[in-house]
């Protein structure tokens, strides 16, 4: 129960904090405007290359970025099946789904890095090593 506190009401509490100081003003994209709209990012991102060795290490940086600050809406498998993803529309996408698993690392660095709707812009919370890092960490959660 302590472990659940800290990885889902926190984070529910600070994006509740968020929208109450910034009237949601971070949300790059208005949730409704894509509501069903698949999110595809622009096919130069294909071209941004892992600068990370993809080792035990950078695994082990990803599991404790993803921990701190994914898990909360993605799950700890990354299939996106916790309370708060429950509540967002879009819902963020399964990491095993093969729609997910085409996708250069190029193309889900910039979406973390870009965001859309709910999923916020990292660039500015995390560094392009530990964005990285995540890439890493959730491309392994997609292969189970
Ligand atoms: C507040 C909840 C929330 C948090 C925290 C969050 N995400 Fe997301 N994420 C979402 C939602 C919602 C979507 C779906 C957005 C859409 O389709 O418009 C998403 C989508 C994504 C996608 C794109 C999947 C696709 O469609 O290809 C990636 C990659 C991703 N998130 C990674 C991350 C990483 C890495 C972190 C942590 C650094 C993170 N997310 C933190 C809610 C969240």
């Amino acid at each position: 129960m302590k472990r659940k506190f800290k990885i889902i009401v926190i984070p529910a509490l600070m994006l509740m904090g968020l929208f109450a100081f910034t009237d949601g003003d971070f949300v790059t994209t208005n949730p409704a405007e894509i509501a069903g709209e698949p999110w595809l990012a622009p096919s130069e991102a294909n071209d941004i290359q892992n600068p990370l060795e993809i080792d035990e290490y950078t695994l082990e940086d990803g599991m404790d970025i993803y921990s701190v600050n994914c898990l909360s809406c993605h799950g700890e498998k990354g299939d996106g099946d916790t309370p708060i993803a429950a509540a967002l529309d879009p819902k963020p996408k399964n990491f095993k789904d093969p729609s997910f698993i085409e996708q250069s690392d190029g193309a889900i660095y910039w979406k973390i890095t870009t965001g859309r709707g709910l999923m916020v812009s990292f660039k500015d919370v995390l560094s392009e090593e530990e964005i990285w890092s995540a890439v890493v960490y959730i491309k392994s959660l997609s292969k189970g």
